[in-house]
């Protein structure tokens, strides 16, 4: 058997553990394996993939990013192609892509990716291509597994940079907000807001009230707590209102996220007359070394996609189901994100606390 590997979309820590534990299984079975090197990019312009043997995959566990390098801007479907009149157009090249695969031998794709990257995968098994997804991001939204590799080590990012922020909003007796990524869904802000102790925590899946949170801030004022923690979500939206976008989708691009954070801020600052201040987080939440969790689970989803290529099960996803881990069909895990339920012992625990949700 020849397998590729490809590492599309945004990078999350634990990728270089799939990679490893990904090559050493396949090998292990005497099968080929190859790495697509910069998302599809590597197959349809630049023919670069790279063999994989035990020198290129050796003491790559701990590091973050990805040994084959990615691009968000590689969707096949929709080919960010420039014209000759210098606008950009998104062209369909996933026959060519599923060609050049056939012709380069390959027998089997294991796709490492997010909601993006794993539809990518399924619209390409359904037109034939033997593919097996393992779920790969930060944001956790990925439906089918109960964890995405990648979202531990961005939560404890998260957690850590609260606890900092603490002492400095205190000494200053400052409202600090600190925005975290997550899209549409509120995983990094809840948990990191909750074990950073936050006040106050927004996220995507409930609609934010600010008369609300500043409710909040001079609740703590009057009980001599002249600072607070705001933790907000990229996703969070007003009540009634709409996203907070930098840059909207263009060809072959998703619209991104950001400014949420300094909205809030400028808003606390104007309803209760406070100083305060906003951090955005950004992609540190991406970097570094994977946690232990996120090593483990990586080494354990790149193991078991290897032997669902060898039991020919295409078309499903590696999940974690504790303790073990199970394979379920894309299409499912695809069939809606996985979004924070408001009924969930976490959200009950932050409201129990007494931190506000915004509501
Ligand atoms: O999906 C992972 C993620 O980091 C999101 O949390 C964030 O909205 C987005 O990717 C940022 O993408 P980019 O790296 O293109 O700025």
């Amino acid at each position: 058997m020849k397998i590729a590997i490809s590492t599309g979309g945004g990078d999350a820590p634990g990728l270089n553990a799939v990679i490893r534990a990904a090559a050493l299984s396949a090998l292990h079975r005497g099968f080929d394996v190859y790495g697509i090197q910069r998302g599809f990019g590597g197959v349809l312009d630049e023919g670069y993939v790279l063999r994989l043997g035990r020198n290129e995959v050796r003491g790559i566990t701990h590091l973050g990013g990805t040994i084959l390098g990615t691009t968000n801007r590689g969707n096949p479907f929709r080919w960010a192609t420039p014209q000759k009149d210098g606008t950009v157009k998104e062209i369909d090249r996933s026959d060519e892509l599923i060609a050049r695969f056939r012709a380069m031998g390959f027998d089997a794709l294991i796709m490492v990716g997010g909601d993006g990257s794993l539809r990518i995968a399924y619209d390409l098994f359904r037109k034939g291509l033997p593919v097996v997804g393992v779920p790969k991001t930060i944001d956790n939204d990925v439906s089918g597994t109960v964890i995405t590799f990648g979202y531990d080590t961005a939560v404890t990012t998260a957690t850590e940079a609260i606890d900092k922020v603490h002492s400095t909003a205190e000494s200053h007796e400052r409202v600090m907000v600190v925005e975290v990524m997550g899209r549409y869904a509120g995983w990094i802000a809840l948990n990191s807001g909750l074990a950073g102790g936050a006040d106050v925590i927004l996220i995507p899946e409930i609609p934010y009230d600010m008369r609300s949170v500043c409710n909040k801030i001079r609740e703590r004022e009057e009980r001599g707590r002249h600072f607070s923690i705001v933790v907000v979500a990229e996703g969070a939206v007003p009540k009634g209102g709409g996203l907070t976008v930098k840059e909207g989708a263009g060809a072959g691009t998703v619209e991104r996220l950001g400014g949420v954070g300094e909205r809030v801020a400028a808003e606390i600052t104007s309803l209760t007359g406070k100083e305060t201040r906003s951090l955005t987080l950004g992609h540190l939440q991406r970097g570094g070394s994977p946690t232990t969790f996120d090593r483990l689970t990586g080494l354990r989803f790149g193991a078991a996609a290897v032997r669902a290529v060898a039991d020919q099960r295409f078309g499903q996803m590696v999940a974690l189901d504790p303790p073990t881990i199970t394979l379920v069909p894309l299409v499912e895990a695809l069939a809606q994100p996985k979004r924070v339920p408001l009924d969930s012992d976490a959200v009950q625990t932050a409201r129990e606390l007494g931190t506000c949700l915004g509501d």
